[in-house]
């Protein structure tokens, strides 16, 4: 078959692999070819244990892969052979030199330009799909406007507003797709080509267009909102833990106001996620940048905010349990940054983990998805740390559980036979408040809670 035009994605990621499955499958006419520099990853995409989980994924992936859906590991043809280069590689928090633990570490994305700049031989549109720093597109532009080739590359910006556990259906029916451009008369015509491609299942007034600057910078602007909500009430949890006040009651009496709104006001044990964490202090270095000081320190609040919830928790699992764990056995309930994902990145429950270690408790660790990850990420802790993917078997013998994720699976569980089964007293810490406190109660746990009111029988 002849496809109208074709597509290729470099970064077969958690953004660039569902983002790509939904295209293909929604637009049979265009080829797409997915690479990345893992050829494992690319093997893996082939096969039927895809590399990353996520709910409805495989179904897409086996209607369109082999039919107008391609992940292959040759980079060199795929840019060749593209009309539309979407770039979704990772950008991660700088480790090193300026702005180490602040800046994005863009040697990816230069790395992944310059590679483009070199096979090129013909005119392409360049899709900003990693979250980046703002101005980025012009630095891309100066990199790929400075080769051999007679060729003209227009760089656009559609940022991924995708969640994880709910990215096929958020893919599916987005709240809104943007795309950034030079207003110029080649940038629009680019634009105009990728809107085409979105418009084959989003409605017109959900494909958003701007210019390229503010298109970048509001990635980095919803992100820092949405976390910025989360760890607003969860400063507030404190209090309620203080005054007795329930955070749930005071989320729902708050969220009611249409003006505010209900969602991303579940207090928890801090978010996770490769992208909070990375975007914010990305804002924060922005900021500075410019010289916007105040700026920056409100920003960071959210961040700090965050850690200090983390430690709250387990200072308050240390205070519960008679101000010592050592030797003591605590099983966590999840190890995924949030439920329907394997995914571990910045998951509150590895610092959960490492500071129960340092405080010399043992540690098991229970989770559907993320054990392979837990097991990678929890290397650098020295202590006695165990994996069990059974929560039965993970919390028999334990003196505590921390919910750590949200998994549907851990509010059904049959909470008497997994009581009879552990150490006494026996503590539940629910950093999602998800289970129901009051038959936990009755059953003979003592239950602490996020934001309310703990319940103990001594
Ligand atoms: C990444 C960024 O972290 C995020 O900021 C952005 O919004 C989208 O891209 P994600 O897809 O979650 O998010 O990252 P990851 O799952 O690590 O995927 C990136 C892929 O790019 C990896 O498979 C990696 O192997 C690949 N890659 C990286 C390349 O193909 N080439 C490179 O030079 C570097
Ligand atoms: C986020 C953004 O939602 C998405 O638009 C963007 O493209 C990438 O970053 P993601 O990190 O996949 O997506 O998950 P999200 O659902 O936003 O949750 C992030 C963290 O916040 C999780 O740890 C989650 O458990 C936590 N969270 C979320 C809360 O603690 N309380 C809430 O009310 C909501």
């Amino acid at each position: 078959m002849k496809f109208k035009k074709e597509i290729l994605c470099i970064g077969a990621g958690y953004v660039g692999g569902p983002t790509m499955a939904m295209i293909a499958y929604k637009c049979p006419q265009y080829r797409v070819n997915v690479v990345d520099i893992l050829p494992e990853k690319i093997a893996q995409w082939n096969s039927d244990a895809l590399p990353i989980y996520e709910p409805g994924l495989d179904e897409i992936v086996q209607k369109a892969r082999g039919r107008n859906l391609f992940f292959t590991a040759d980079i060199e043809a795929g840019i060749k052979s593209a009309d539309i280069i979407f770039v979704s590689v990772n950008t991660p928090t700088k480790t090193y030199g300026v702005g180490a633990g602040m800046a994005a570490d863009l040697q990816y994305w230069e790395k992944t330009a310059r590679q483009i700049l070199d096979c090129a031989d013909s005119s392409k549109i360049i899709v900003e799909k990693s979250t980046l720093p703002v101005k980025t597109a012009q630095a891309m532009e100066r990199i790929l406007n400075s080769g051999k080739y007679e060729v003209q590359f227009e760089v656009l910006s559609n940022p991924e507003f995708l969640a994880e556990g709910t990215a096929i259906a958020d893919l599916e029916n987005p709240d809104r797709v943007l795309i950034g451009s030079q207003q110029t008369e080649s940038g629009l015509k680019a634009r105009d080509e990728l809107v085409a491609i979105y418009a084959n299942w989003v409605a017109a007034d959900r494909i958003v267009t701007s210019n390229i600057w503010s298109s970048e910078l509001s990635k980095l602007v919803a992100n820092a909102f949405l976390a910025q909500r989360i760890s607003s009430i969860n400063s507030i949890s404190s209090l309620c833990e203080k005054t007795e006040a329930d955070v749930s009651e005071v989320a729902k009496a708050v969220g009611m106001d249409t003006r505010i709104g209900s969602r991303f006001l579940n207090a928890s044990v801090g978010f996770g996620g490769s992208c909070f964490k990375k975007d914010i202090m990305n804002l924060v270095y922005l900021c500075r940048h410019y010289g916007l000081e105040q700026e920056a320190d409100y920003w960071e609040g959210v961040i700090r905010i965050n850690e200090h919830q983390k430690e709250r928790f387990v200072l308050n699992m240390l205070t519960a349990m008679f101000n010592t764990l050592a030797g003591k056995k605590i099983c966590l309930f999840g190890f995924a940054f949030k439920a329907d994902t394997g995914d571990t990145r910045e998951t509150p429950a590895l610092t959960v983990a490492g500071r129960l270690v340092e405080e010399n408790a043992q540690v098991v660790i229970s989770d559907p998805k993320a054990l392979d990850n837990a097991r990678l990420d929890t290397q650098s802790i020295k202590g006695d740390i165990q994996f069990k993917e059974d929560p039965y078997e993970a919390a028999r013998g334990c003196h505590a559980i921390a919910i750590m994720t949200e998994w549907a699976l851990y509010r059904s569980l049959d909470y008497e036979q997994i009581f009879n089964s552990m150490q006494k007293p026996a503590f539940i810490f629910d950093g999602r408040n998800i289970t129901d406190h009051d038959k936990l109660f009755e059953i003979g746990f003592n239950v602490f809670p996020i934001g309310k009111p703990k319940k103990v029988h001594f």
